[in-house]
């Protein structure tokens, strides 16, 4: 039974194509209405959806001055209040902004059609009724069957069961002050992709974890078979693997000319190798200093800009772990970058990894895949001066990734920082408590869907509130992020308590 909460009526403009305005019925059976409520009254089109977009209380007796002036002034109220019963004059009225119409395929109205644009407005007098869920479900495009438990829907209190294939058809971004929740809403998102049925098909999710969050997710009954834990201080570029601009990229005061000479070193030793596969930067380093030809001062120059490159302890004649094995469908591998902390080194990996990725997919070589990347603003900054060596792939797999089910996912507390060609393809976005005006700006900027009003719910959501926008729904929604079925120890103890954990281990 659809429960009756009003009627529209005509107040100031309204209704309008876009809004319409209705008395809220005295409240008897404990339905309470609040801002956010999704709402609809039949039109001449179908069924009119809107959501409230605001509340106002109207009394007549208290418009006039003089009888306020009155009514303050009189030493015993209860009289006047005997004589004119101003409660009764009190109203409420809600403002609803419409979204769209849903049609039926059926007279019963029981299967649902289409969700249309709506193009005349409310009639007034006609009943305003709470949309039932199922109705809703559809209407914001969510998936009962096979969707991802996310949260609850503000106010309404139902499932948030997003999509898979919606959310993750394009590009992503989850943004937020530090201490949002982004982070956590990833462990929940980790958690469902996971935990789906086997039958239902999921990528492998792939996870530059800065700072070592996600490693309890290993120790985990219940996931810790789906789960690999790259340290990526063993990490191992595979020099072979390295086309002869990738050089210069890692070493950027690497010159062209240089390039075109390193380039025939190692052709050369590739040759005398007979062994393409094989060989290091020192051997590279061997072979220019055992070349009789060339100018002295280019292989001077190369040997110095090479063992540079040799020291970062980054590279090997064979990639470890190998990408191409690494990777299955429905697994999460973490590469934990805790230990590191040269950003240069950090952005080196992250460019070889989503180069290798990347191209393994494109060639089919590994399965379609979502790549999650935590502090996105380091690896892909907008600012020029912000050099970034990360910042091309990500920025190509941002582009072109989709076409070979390539999913990027952005996390990010800097939006501003963020590169905008990144950020303006991350289709759905996924916003968490923003407070800086400069990142709210940028967001609105980027995205037509963020009005002004949405911006200022955005700077006084709570830990864990999230605004959905974007491919995955049909329309933007505030859900509360849901709990997160399993907990990771360490995050559970107090400062407090580490403080004391820690003086007994100095103790000892
Ligand atoms: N949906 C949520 N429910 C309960 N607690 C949350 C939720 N989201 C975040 N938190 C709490 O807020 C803290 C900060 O969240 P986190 O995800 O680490 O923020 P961020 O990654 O945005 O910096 C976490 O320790 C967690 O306890
Ligand atoms: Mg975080």
């Amino acid at each position: 039974m659809a429960i009756k909460v009003g009627t529209v009526f005509n107040y100031l403009q309204l209704p309008n194509v876009s809004k319409f305005a209705f008395v809220i019925n005295k409240r008897q059976d404990g339905t309470f209405i609040q801002k956010g409520l999704f709402v609809y009254t039949k039109s001449n089109e179908g069924f009119l959806i809107g959501i409230i977009e605001e509340i106002a209380l109207l009394n007549e007796y208290f418009t006039d001055a003089l009888t306020i002036k009155a009514f303050n002034n009189n030493n015993n109220p209860n009289i006047l209040k005997g004589l004119f019963p101003s409660e009764d004059f009190e109203f409420a009225i809600a403002i609803v902004k419409c979204l769209g119409l849903i049609t039926f395929k059926d007279k019963e109205m029981k299967e649902i059609g289409r969700v249309q644009r709506m193009s005349y407005p409310a009639s007034p007098g006609k009943g305003v009724y709470i949309v039932e869920e199922e109705i809703l479900n559809k209407f914001l495009g969510f998936d009962i069957k096979f969707g991802l438990n996310l949260g609850q829907v503000k106010v309404i209190n139902s499932k948030a069961l997003v999509s898979m294939n919606r959310l993750l058809n394009k590009h992503f971004a989850i943004l937020s002050i530090s201490g949002g929740g982004k982070s956590y809403f990833i462990s929940v998102l980790i958690e469902e992709l996971l935990t789906r049925s086997e039958d239902f098909g999921t990528p492998s999710i792939i996870l530059f974890d800065v700072h070592g969050e996600y490693l309890y997710l290993k120790n985990i009954p219940e996931l810790k078979n789906k789960v690999k834990i790259q340290d990526i201080s063993y990490f191992q570029i595979g020099i072979p693997k390295l086309s002869v601009y990738s050089f210069k990229k890692y070493q950027e005061q690497i010159s062209t000319v240089q390039v075109r000479e390193l380039s025939k070193y190692i052709k050369k030793l590739k040759k005398e190798k007979n062994n393409k596969n094989q060989y290091n930067i020192t051997d590279i380093i061997k072979q220019i200093e055992n070349e009789p030809d060339g100018n002295k001062s280019t292989k001077q120059a190369l040997i110095g800009w090479l063992s540079e490159l040799e020291r970062l302890t980054l590279f090997g004649s064979q990639e470890n772990p190998s990408l191409n094995k690494l990777l299955s469908n429905h697994t999460i591998t973490i590469f934990n970058f805790q230990k590191e902390i040269s950003i240069r080194k950090k952005q080196i990996i992250v460019d070889y990894i989503c180069n290798r990725l990347f191209n393994l997919r494109r060639a089919n070589e590994i399965p379609p895949f979502l790549l999650i990347v935590e502090e996105a603003h380091q690896f892909c900054p907008e600012a020029a001066h912000a050099k970034a060596i990360s910042k091309p792939i990500i920025e190509m797999i941002a582009r072109e990734g989709r076409k070979f089910m390539a999913c990027l996912c952005l996390i990010s507390q800097r939006p501003k920082k963020l590169s905008t060609t990144a950020l303006s393809q991350c289709n759905s976005k996924l916003v968490l408590n923003i407070k800086n005006p400069y990142d709210l700006k940028h967001l609105m900027d980027s995205s037509e869907a963020i009005t002004k009003e949405y911006a200022s719910i955005i700077s006084s959501l709570g830990v864990g509130e999230m605004l959905l926008m974007g491919n995955a729904v049909n329309y933007p929604v505030f859900i509360d992020v849901r709990e997160r079925s399993y907990k990771s120890k360490t995050e559970e103890i107090s400062l407090s308590q580490f403080c004391l954990n820690w003086q007994k281990k100095e103790l000892i």
